[in-house]
Formats: structure tokens, C-alpha cells, sequence
């Protein structure tokens, strides 16, 4: 597909379908250009917008055919809601919502014209193209037969604008990023395993030049990584500890970490998951990893003056007689002692090894992404991702990066003294407190693994995987982490 930028305006241009943008009104009436443009029409656009009553509400896009020979075949319009609501991801999902349209009735050819008083061309284009792209990907990597329902769009123009190339090439990159992380979530646990993982960071790390460090279990015995290993026990594979980096070419501005959880499986281990707990879906228990390799291949191609550390100790929880047992305490790297009396809090058991080696590396800040419980989908529901951190300075700047990535987080507390409930009579910690505020515990357990560095964590159990299709993804993988880590990355110029 591709994506172009076309200042011509609307009225003159010449193509398949021309999806056109309204806030929502009362009553929409069609003024100046907008009023030209249906006259040429033969009043296709009025019509439309009469017999189906719209308003311009949001999530609603319609399309219409243009008869005679017109040099345009078919319009569509799509709500961008209130006009004082406005953000930049409207334009996103408006563009999402109009390339699903686009693409059910078998366009080739798309003009995109959307009114846009609030944001400049190229934060428009980036927005736009990134829209038509994320919703115009499908996973049919795993179906033997062809899709009745193909994406058909070959050609889409952004009318009406003067931005610069780079602002699509911006957008196809992050896609390009999001789309990783999609298909690494959805790869079940047969396909992506630690080492399958492994050897996809190695061909990222081999085609982009980034460096990549990958320790076996005989290094993470070495370092002390009892706490992940523990959780690797059971495994008939082998643990990846995966360390990639990349280095700007010129001196770095600030150094950053990425702390994916990897569980390529997640069955709980010998308190196995029962009825209810979506054992079926734990192949996405990796998501946290998926999004800051796909975060990886994004700023690897947008070479940022920002170094990048992406850190992911990857293994899968399983049942078997050398599985780690409820009960059983674990030394982590940094020499604290852990209870496990829970096995399917296994989590943060590998995050506390990979924080503890991330803090090592001296860089600025650290943010892990974890798919890391259930408590904070029943917090938070299933589109909006936890933040935990006692850094007012990396909260704001992790809000900022998210907004525009039009990727929902909100700052949860971390309550210190909670922590008095994972306390161990016979080791320093439990990895499990109560249910009530189970998210939070979660966090304050991570938080006993990281020393000095700025640290945030966000818990993306709910918006990593999708049960329902949205405009801009379909059920499955959403890609959720990897355009909030990549603004971020680029914001830390
Ligand atoms: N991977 C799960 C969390 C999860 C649950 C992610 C549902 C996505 C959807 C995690 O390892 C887990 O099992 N957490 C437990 C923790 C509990 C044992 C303290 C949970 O949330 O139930
Ligand atoms: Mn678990
Ligand atoms: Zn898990």
C-alpha cells in the first residue's frame, strides 16, 4: 500500500472513494467547498448525510456511490466527535475507521480529507497514515486459505496537504514496529517460544545493526538469577535472557531501559490456571517483550540520539517434577530472598532478575511493560494500562508520549505500605500479597529490585490483547506500548 501526500484540494481531485471528516453537529450542513463539492456531486454527499441521519458521531463512517461519470466513484464520511474533544488520535481512529470502510467495499484508490484547525500537516499526516496502516493489517499468517474479506487498498492520498514525506515514513516505521509486536503476541506458544523469541531478536538485531547479547542459563546461574530461573525450571526449553542495544551514531542525549515481561506461556505452573482464567489466551504473556522489540525496530529505523537498552528474560511457566514448588524460595541477583507461595505470580519473578541487571547499566530511566495481572484489568478494564512510579518527572513524560500515541495509561499509587502484606516470616518477600490491590503489591514487588534509577512500570495486562476489534485492530494482539515507548524515546531528544 501506499501513502501519499497530495495538496490538491478536494474538489479537484480525481480517484475512487473520498472519505470525508465532520465534527459532530446537530445538524450537518455542507457550506463553501463542502457545498461545491455535493453540487458536482449530484448531491451524493447531502443526501447521505440526510438519509442516514448523521451527526458526525464518532465510530460512525458511511459510505455512498457516486453515479453518472463522475470522476469520483464513491464518498465516505466518518464522525470525528466533538470538535472541543478534539486530539490527535481522533484523527487516527477516524483515519482507522475510514480505511475499514474503504477496504469492505473493495476500494483501490482512497483520498483522505480531513478539517483539521488544530494540528499541523505533518502531525496530520503521521497520525492519518498510521491509521490506514494499523487497520488495514491482518494476521493470516496461521489461515491455509485466502481471506474473503482482502485489504484492497493500493493507494491512499492525504488531499489538502502540504507535509513533508518524512511524516509518512515516520508513521510507516512506527507501524512497522507495532505490527512486530502484533504478530509476536499472536504467534501461539508452539510457534514463539524463548528460543523462536531468541533467534527473532537475533535476525532484528542482524538486519537493523543493533547490538545483542543473549545469556543462557549458565549465565543467569552465574549472575544469580535465581528468581527467573526458578520460574524456568519446569520448561522442557531453555531460558533466553535477552539484552539488545541501540546506540545512536552520534553521543547519546540520554540513555534509556525497556524491561519486557517475556512468558511465552504462562500456565501458572503447579498452581495451574484454572477454568475462567484465560490459560487459552496466555501465549499474549509475552506482550510486555513484544512491545519493546517491537519499540526496538522502530527506533532502530528512526536512529534517535537516544541509547536504547531492550531487556527481556524470556521463559515459560510450566507444570512438570522439576517445576519450582508453591513454597519454595528463591534467591534473586541482587541477593533478596523471595516466598513463592504463589507459582502463577511468576511474573515478577523474572522482572526482578532483568530490573536488577537493568539497573546495572547506568542508564537515565527505566520502564518495564508487563502483562503482569489480572488485578489491574479489574482495576483498570481492558483498555487502559497501569503506571506505577515515584517519578513525577517520568510519570508526566510517559503521560505525554501515551496521549499522542492515543494509548491509554493512568498513574496508579504505589502505596508503600502495603508492602507489609508481602512480608515473608521465613524469607524477605513473598511474590504474592492479597487479592485487594493486587496490581499494586505487584508493583511494589518490582519496586524492591531497582535501587536508584527513575523507574516506572506500566501493567499492560488488559490493552495488550483485544477480545473485540476496534477500528484500529482487529481481535488479538493490539501492539499496545510500542507508539507510547517510541514517542517517548523521540520526545527524549
Ligand atoms: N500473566 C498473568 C496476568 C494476566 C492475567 C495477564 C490475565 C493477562 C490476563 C500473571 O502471571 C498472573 O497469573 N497473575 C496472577 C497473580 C496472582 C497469582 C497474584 C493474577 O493476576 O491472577
Ligand atoms: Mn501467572
Ligand atoms: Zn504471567
Amino acid at each position: 500500500m501506499e501513502i501519499k501526500v497530495n495538496s490538491q484540494s478536494k474538489l479537484n481531485w480525481k480517484g475512487e472513494a473520498l472519505a470525508l471528516g465532520f465534527f459532530t453537529r446537530d445538524t450537518i450542513t455542507l457550506e463553501g467547498e463542502l457545498a461545491d463539492l455535493d453540487q458536482r456531486l449530484d448531491g451524493v454527499l447531502s443526501e447521505l448525510i440526510a438519509e442516514t441521519e448523521f451527526k458526525g458521531k464518532p465510530d460512525t463512517t458511511l459510505v455512498a456511490r457516486v453515479g453518472g461519470k463522475n470522476p469520483i466513484r464513491k464518498v465516505i464520511i466518518t464522525g470525528l466527535g466533538k470538535e472541543e474533544e478534539v486530539s490527535v488520535d481522533t484523527f487516527r481512529k477516524a483515519a482507522a475507521s475510514i480505511a475499514r470502510v474503504a477496504n469492505q467495499a473493495r476500494v483501490k484508490h482512497l483520498g483522505i480529507c480531513l478539517p483539521h484547525p488544530q494540528y499541523d500537516d505533518n502531525t496530520l499526516a503521521q497520525v492519518i497514515a498510521e491509521g490506514v496502516i494499523l487497520a488495514s493489517h491482518q494476521d493470516n499468517r496461521f489461515k491455509s486459505e485466502v481471506q474473503d474479506r482482502p485489504v484492497t487498498l493500493e493507494t491512499v492520498e492525504l488531499l489538502e496537504s502540504n507535509a513533508k514525506e518524512e511524516a509518512i515514513e515516520r508513521a510507516k516505521i512506527i507501524c512497522d514496529g507495532v505490527i512486530f509486536a502484533r504478530e509476536l503476541v499472536n504467534a501461539p506458544a508452539n510457534v514463539i517460544n524463548p528460543v523462536t523469541l531468541a533467534e527473532t531478536v537475533k535476525s532484528l538485531a542482524q538486519q537493523y545493526g543493533l547490538q545483542l547479547t543473549i545469556l543462557e542459563r549458565e549465565d543467569c546461574e552465574r549472575l544469580g538469577m535465581g528468581a527467573f530461573l526458578g520460574v524456568a525450571k519446569a520448561s522442557d526449553l531453555p531460558p533466553k535472557f535477552i539484552h539488545l542495544v541501540y546506540k545512536p551514531e552520534t553521543e547519546a542525549k540520554r540513555k534509556l531501559a525497556f524491561v519486557g515481561k517475556g512468558l511465552t506461556f504462562d500456565s501458572g505452573g503447579l498452581n495451574l490456571k484454572g477454568p475462567g482464567s484465560s490459560i487459552e489466551t496466555m501465549k499474549m504473556d509475552m506482550g510486555g517483550a513484544a512491545a519493546i522489540f517491537g519499540a526496538a525496530k522502530a527506533i532502530a529505523q528512526l536512529k534517535p540520539p537516544v541509547e536504547v537498552h531492550f531487556i527481556s528474560a524470556v521463559t515459560e511457566n510450566m507444570i512438570s517434577g522439576r517445576a519450582m514448588h508453591p513454597g519454595d524460595i528463591l534467591t534473586a541477583s541482587n541477593g533478596k530472598t523471595i516466598e513463592v507461595n504463589n507459582t502463577d505470580a511468576e511474573g515478577r519473578l523474572t522482572l526482578a532478575d532483568a530490573l536488577v541487571y537493568a539497573d546495572k547499566l547506568g542508564v537515565d530511566a527505566i520502564v518495564d511493560l508487563a502483562t503482569l495481572t489480572g488485578a489491574c484489568i479489574i482495576a483498570l478494564g481492558n483498555d487502559i494500562a497501569g503506571l506505577w512510579t515515584k517519578n513525577e518527572q517520568l510519570a508526566n513524560e510517559l503521560k505525554t508520549a501515551a496521549a499522542a500515541a492515543g494509548e491509554k495509561i493512568w498513574q496508579m499509587p504505589l502505596e508503600e505500605k502495603y508492602f507489609e502484606q508481602m512480608k515473608s516470616t521465613i524469607a524477605d518477600m513473598k511474590n504474592t500479597g492479597p487479592r485487594a490491590g493486587g496490581s499494586i503489591t505487584a508493583a511494589l514487588f518490582l519496586q524492591q529490585f531497582v535501587k536508584d534509577t527513575p523507574w516506572a512500570h506500566l501493567d499492560i495486562a488488559g490493552p495488550v490483547w483485544a477480545e473485540k476489534p476496534t477500528s484500529l485492530y482487529n481481535e488479538g494482539g493490539t501492539g499496545f506500548g510500542v507508539r507510547t515507548l517510541v514517542n517517548w524515546v523521540l520526545n527524549s531528544q
